[in-house]
């Protein structure tokens, strides 16, 4: 078997970045014009809708992109899913993030053939909205999927709560990719709309698209920054700002070109303004790929890869044994099942080894009842722990037990 072994995490590490750029680059450009297109279908003059239909066909998806989306998806997931262990469950992944996708970009190739068609009826925007909609949808997912590799003691879990793929980090991901994918649309509508709109369209297409690029571009860098701010303390590093910041100064000077575009029609340098947007594009897939892999570091995966499924142990007893000795028994099992796969009492895994932080609440055991029923935030070292679906007599007995058997 090839799955698990180091040659094939080293593939599929070095295929995600590429298919991620890939992916959402050109699922931007497809979203941001469909969203033009139906914003110009419900608000714009017959002229302007005539004016932009080539530009925004040319961003529309045929049979082709939806196969090749359809996967680079699949490739990314299938990343998530066996590129580190333990997997994840796949059918929410699969089934919850392909379906919308496909479905999306059919309802968006057949909004471009009705566009195509010139044929109005209510019913045209609504297909274009749906498929819009569905494409967005699986678009949070991926990026939810994709950043629970930054959280990887999220995943033993995932299973009994499926609500844990919901995070931050990934929702600012999905709004980082919302900002980015409409600011390169307006430069694409504003870059061609010169060449294709004609004479009277042409002004038009300029103002329209590099007033929407210049305002995503200006609206991203706060999404980036609360995207870094909801990584954990260990997937943070030097290099992960330093390509941020990066990125930020490849928008500012792509702000000011698309201004001084917007301003002298006549020197467009389209060139460097598209190879600029790649540029981007690739930061915001190699920032998160440098967070990813500062979060999997050697003591992560062996925690991780620690992970054996330890059977609920039977409460039947032949020999009724001492009630202390039953009590530990049963706070040890607990502690198996539930907890060591992040902790062991004297080395750091996922979480903090035990015997540094289990003294402190030798003077208040309640104080760590609470801690396991419902952790808080507590060393920015380490990711936050999850609450995990105890009873109330199993968190009595794991707490006892962790007391009694921390270093003093
Ligand atoms: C999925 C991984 C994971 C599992 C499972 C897990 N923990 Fe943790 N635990 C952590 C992490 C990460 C931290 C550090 C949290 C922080 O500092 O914010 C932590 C911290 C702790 C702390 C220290 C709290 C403090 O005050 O600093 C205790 C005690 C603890 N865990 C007990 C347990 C017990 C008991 C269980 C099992 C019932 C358990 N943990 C299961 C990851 C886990």
């Amino acid at each position: 078997m090839i799955w698990g072994t180091p040659a094939y995490l080293t593939l599929l590490k070095s295929v995600l970045p590429p298919a991620l750029c890939v992916h959402f680059a050109w699922l931007g450009l497809i979203a941001g014009g469909a969203t033009v297109a139906v914003a110009l279908d419900i608000l714009g003059t017959p002229d302007q809708r005539r004016g932009l239909a080539p530009i925004l066909d040319r961003l529309g998806p045929g049979p082709v992109a939806v196969a090749l989306l359809g996967m680079t998806a699949a490739l990314i997931l299938l990343c998530v899913q066996s590129g580190y262990p333990p997997p994840a469950p796949s059918a929410i992944f699969w089934g919850g993030a392909l379906a919308p996708l496909l479905a999306g970009l059919l309802l968006l190739t057949l909004y471009r053939r009705l566009l195509r068609m010139g044929r109005g009826s209510p019913l045209r925007p609504g297909c274009g909205l749906a498929g819009i909609a569905l494409v967005l949808v699986s678009t949070f997912l991926l990026c939810c999927g994709a950043g629970l590799l930054v959280a990887p003691e999220k995943r033993p879990l995932l299973e009994a709560m499926p609500q844990l793929l919901l995070s931050w980090y990934g929702t600012a991901r999905y709004l980082e990719f919302t900002c980015l994918a409409l600011a390169a649309t307006g430069a694409v509508v504003a870059l061609l709309g010169e060449r294709t709109a004609g004479p009277g369209n042409a002004q038009f297409a300029r103002r329209l698209g590099g007033g929407i690029a210049i305002l995503f571009l200006l609206a991203w860098p706060p999404l980036l920054l609360f995207a870094l701010f909801n990584l954990p303390a260990i997937a943070l590093s030097r290099g992960v700002w330093l390509l941020a910041a990066a990125g930020l100064v490849t928008a500012a000077i792509l702000s000011l070109l698309l201004a001084g575009a917007l301003a002298k029609p006549e020197q467009r340098r389209a060139g460097p303004i598209l190879a600029l947007f790649l540029t981007l594009f690739a930061s915001w897939v190699m920032t998160d790929h440098l967070a990813r892999e500062n979060a999997l570091d050697g003591a992560t995966m062996a925690g991780l890869a620690a992970l054996v499924p330890v059977p609920r142990p039977v409460p039947a007893q032949v020999t009724p044994a001492p009630t202390a000795q039953v009590a530990e028994a049963a706070g040890k099992a607990v502690f198996e099942r539930s907890c060591a796969v992040c902790h062991r009492f004297e080395e750091k895994l996922v979480g903090p080894p035990l015997d540094a932080v289990v003294p402190k609440y030798r003077q208040d055991p309640a104080a760590l009842r609470a801690f396991i029923r419902a952790p808080v935030k507590r060393d920015p070292a380490f990711p936050a722990m999850p609450k995990l679906p105890l009873t109330e007599a199993e968190i009595e007995a794991v707490a006892a037990y962790l007391l009694e058997r921390a270093a003093p």
